[in-house]
């Protein structure tokens, strides 16, 4: 599939220039038909009965896991469903035990939802390390290595950083993980469905996934990779229907992965579309669009590092999908919206949820950067329009 067969397949990209996959990405066609074909014609709740409609949903959302399974080469009792990447973290925060005189590693250039959750366990006596990234926003294995020692139960870093799209070197992390016997968690928000991920070669205990990015999933879809020799360190964060093989008035036994982790009624239709979006990835393949989305990001760099009075942050050779950046001192929002206004470009501006990695980069006092990031249904044509635009913004205003 071409670039041109995508965007007939999201209508809403004759309107608007997206620039904002880093956020969400809008929904593809096939993927909405799937989940309407559920809303029609067989929706039902899964694994609660006997009769024709749910047997049918049951059937179709394993099928949906199976996809999803192969996807990232896992095996599918290792995927559990979850509303979005922060719930998939948020489920080892709270499943694994942590406890007082233990630490976790993790690094400043995390989404706060890769660093809220451990900062909330200082509380009870968790030490959180944090590893500071070089100037370009990378972090070194070899800090994480000497930061480790036997109390570390968990390290936990972002595979690209949402903030300005520096990619972490995150093979190298989960090695020092493996070797020195501490889990590693990946949150793959800003990777998943741009790159190959191959959870067998990577080998991280825990990768946190959303289905609503670089998936082309729908919004409301995440999950949470949990191999299997974890899963039985993992408590489960929701307890109730659907996650006990046995109850009695006094016990319970939790069923087996994923089930136990999975309590009450799913988002059926939106995994359902998360797999059908897993082949529709499929047919355009991820190596067609790992090279379309790198050759969009050179160019989008350049044609920003063309502006006067830009910075960029982050270092072109290492940064993918993202590209972060001020002009002067014009507040990250009011450039926004004039894109928006003039040319309906639609980019993100702010912090990103990502305030320690903004403060690093020194872009705290501009109020955060402008965020453009791209994916394979955008164009060059598009990251032209956008840098042209932003050159005549410039001189307007400079
Ligand atoms: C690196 C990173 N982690 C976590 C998240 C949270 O993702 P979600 O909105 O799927 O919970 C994001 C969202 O942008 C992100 O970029």
């Amino acid at each position: 599939m071409k670039t041109t067969d995508v965007r007939e397949d999201i209508p809403l990209l004759k309107d608007v220039i997206y620039l904002d996959a880093a956020s969400t990405t809008p929904t593809p066609r096939p993927v909405v038909e799937a989940m309407c074909d559920y809303f029609y014609n067989y929706n039902a709740n899964t694994g609660r009965g006997a009769y024709h409609l749910t047997v049918k949903a049951t059937h179709k959302l394993d099928e949906a896991r199976n996809r999803i399974a192969k996807f990232v080469n896992s095996d599918p009792n290792e995927i559990i469903f979850t509303k979005n990447t922060t719930e998939a973290i948020n489920m080892v925060a709270h499943g694994l035990e942590f406890k007082k005189g233990d630490n976790i590693i993790t690094s400043n250039m995390e989404h706060h939802s890769n660093l809220v959750p451990w900062l909330k366990l200082q509380k009870q006596g968790v030490e959180v390390k944090i590893v500071k990234a070089d100037e370009q926003g990378i972090i070194d294995p070899g800090a994480i290595d000497k930061a480790a020692d036997e109390n570390t139960r968990l390290i936990t870093i972002s595979h690209i950083s949402n903030s300005i799209g520096s990619v972490q070197p995150v093979d190298e992390i989960s090695e020092v993980a493996e070797n020195k016997g501490i889990f590693c968690l990946v949150d793959a928000a800003q990777s998943a469905g741009h790159t190959e991920l191959d959870l067998k070669k990577l080998r991280a205990d825990f990768v946190a996934f959303p289905g609503h990015k670089g998936f082309l999933g729908p919004v409301g879809t995440g999950f949470l990779y949990c191999a299997n020799q974890a899963q039985d360190q993992m408590e489960p964060l929701n307890l109730g229907g659907g996650t006990v093989d046995n109850v009695t008035e006094e016990d319970f036994q939790l069923a087996e992965s994923p089930t136990c982790f999975e309590g009450g009624t799913q988002n059926i239709a939106g995994f359902i579309g998360l797999g059908e979006a897993m082949n529709y990835l499929e047919r355009i393949g991820i190596s067609k669009i790992e090279k379309h989305s790198k050759k969009l990001t050179r160019i989008m760099y350049q044609e920003i590092q063309d502006i006067e009075k830009v910075r960029v942050y982050g270092s072109p050779e290492n940064i993918y999908g993202i590209v972060s950046f001020n002009i002067d001192k014009i507040n990250p929002h009011d450039l926004a919206k004039i894109l928006d206004e003039v040319k309906s470009i639609c980019v993100r501006s702010g912090f990103h949820c990502a305030m320690p990695s903004i403060r690093h980069m020194g872009a705290y006092e501009f109020g955060g950067t402008v965020r453009a990031s791209v994916h394979y249904y955008n164009t060059q044509e598009e990251i032209e329009i956008l840098g042209e635009t932003l050159k005549d913004v410039s001189k307007f205003l400079g």
